[in-house]
């Protein structure tokens, strides 16, 4: 049976939503900023499908095009309430002077909002994120006592905010790399790991394992494994949670999944793709480390493989060179600077050369990607949605699916499944651009 049905009943959005943020630094500051901003009217939400973004239906002669705010019982932004949890102390005021992504004007204008964000103490280990030093953190050393606090953290504020509803982001750091291993196969060897605190049983694992528990839908915007786990993705679709990760899908990579299909369109080849960074705001110098830099390479790199399926076009792309490097320089604070060298090939395979340096601001372009997935999954949950949301991997770098599918990076075909999904949902017929009827 389907997770949901068509035209199925959606609950209203009634009530306040709580949002719960592991990672008090510049993508949450910069998202509950601008969230601010704009319900005070001082900017406007860009970069935001569900503040800004239309969905067509039914036939094109049809004229019929909605916002998808007015389309979807969205939850309003007025309704929107924060925590976060941070190894270090800084509140919502204090993280967005240091993480110097907006103007200080605008912070200043919205301080009493942001100092109202008092980050709890995580639950942290260096071990996974070298780069950091916390003092912020839960005492308890026990994984399964761990997991108990994040549960009354989050028990505690749906009660005494008065909340109808919650969903958590993860906008904390990339932690060291983890692979896949049997603590992650099943939610009797998870459990199990918890008990005996086995290492690959990680902090982000113990929040996500916490939201699910309490019902609270999660999405992760770092490439760390968290949620997506068959022990965790299980659990959540038995819970009845939506999940999805991984890895917001914010500068260098959008680019790359929108490039990348367009070659493979047209049958162009690929002898090889450099991408270099420079960045220099804290993500950056936990990425710095190389055990932590190894998680985010991981989610960089498998995005063209999938794209461009050098096993169906050998001739193309077959041992094409890929490179990633991030640079940690300090000058450069949130405003990271990409390039891209892309070695491509043409007619009779001669080779031609496309170079993309992007300048963009790091945190500008995460933050509506959190709002979006902020509404969106308390819409899935509404909906009676659960387990991996896959028509969300318009968001993610390394984006969940089940385990018989590849996962799609293609941007295009997820915006397409996304907004087919919304179509379903509502009732309305999904729209194939098959258009033979305007012919007849
Ligand atoms: N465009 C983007 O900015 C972008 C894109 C994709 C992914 N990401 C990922 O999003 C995350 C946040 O990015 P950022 O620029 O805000 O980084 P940041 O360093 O400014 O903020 C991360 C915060 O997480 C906190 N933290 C670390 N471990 C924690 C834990 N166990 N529990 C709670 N908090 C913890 C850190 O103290 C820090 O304040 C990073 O993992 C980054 O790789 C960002």
């Amino acid at each position: 049976m389907s997770l949901f049905e068509k035209g199925t009943d959606i609950k209203p959005a009634k009530g306040k939503l709580g949002v719960l943020i592991p990672g008090l630094g510049a993508v949450a500051t910069t998202f509950i900023a601008g969230i601010e901003a704009v319900k005070r009217g001082m900017g406007e939400p860009i970069g935001s499908l569900t503040q800004l973004g239309t969905v067509r239906l039914g036939k094109r002669t049809d004229n019929r095009i909605e916002k998808l705010s007015d389309f979807l019982p969205l939850a309003d932004l007025s309704d929107l309430v924060y925590a976060a949890w941070d190894p270090i102390p800084d509140d919502g005021y204090k993280s967005a002077v240091k993480a110097g992504v907006l103007e200080r004007a605008l912070i200043e204008q919205l301080r009493p909002e942001l100092e109202k964000i008092k980050p709890w103490p995580a639950v942290f280990s260096q071990k996974y994120v070298k780069r950091l030093e916390g003092t912020n953190v839960k005492k308890s050393k026990s994984k399964v006592e761990q997991v108990e606090e994040l549960k009354q953290d989050i028990l505690n504020f749906k009660k005494s905010q008065n909340l109808d509803r919650l969903v958590m982001v993860w906008c904390a750091s990339t932690e060291a790399y983890q692979e896949r291993l049997p603590v992650h196969d099943t939610i009797d060897a998870f459990r199990k790991g918890l008990e005996r605190n086995d290492d690959a049983v990680t902090p982000s694992m113990l929040y996500a394992y916490a939201a699910i528990q309490c019902g609270v839908p999660f999405a992760n915007g770092a490439p760390n494994l968290t949620v997506d786990i068959p022990a965790l993705t299980q659990f959540a679709k038995d819970q009845g949670v939506p999940v999805c990760g991984k890895d917001f899908k914010s500068g260098q990579t959008f680019m790359k999944t929108v490039i990348a299909p367009a070659l493979k369109a047209r049958m162009l080849g690929l002898d090889g793709w450099f991408s270099t960074n420079i960045l220099g705001n804290r993500d950056g110098e936990v990425l710095d480390d190389p055990e932590s830099f190894k998680t985010k390479e991981e989610s960089k790199l498998s995005v063209l493989d999938y794209i461009l399926q050098p096993k169906l076009y050998p001739m193309l792309y077959n041992g094409y060179s890929h490179k990633v490097r991030i640079n940690y320089y300090r000058p450069r604070g949130d405003n990271k600077e990409s390039w891209d060298n892309i070695d491509i090939k043409g007619w009779l395979g001669y080779p031609m050369q496309l170079k993309i340096n992007f300048l963009c601001r790091d945190s500008i372009l995460a933050a509506p990607i959190v709002l979006d997935l902020v509404l969106f999954l308390d819409l899935a949950q509404r909906t009676g949605m659960r387990g991996i949301q896959e028509w969300l991997s318009f968001y993610f770098k390394s984006p969940m699916s089940a385990p018989e599918v590849y996962p799609e990076h293609d941007l295009f075909i997820q915006l397409m499944k996304l907004k087919n999904t919304l179509r379903h949902l509502k009732g309305e017929e999904l729209i194939t651009h098959l258009g033979v009827e305007y012919y007849d």
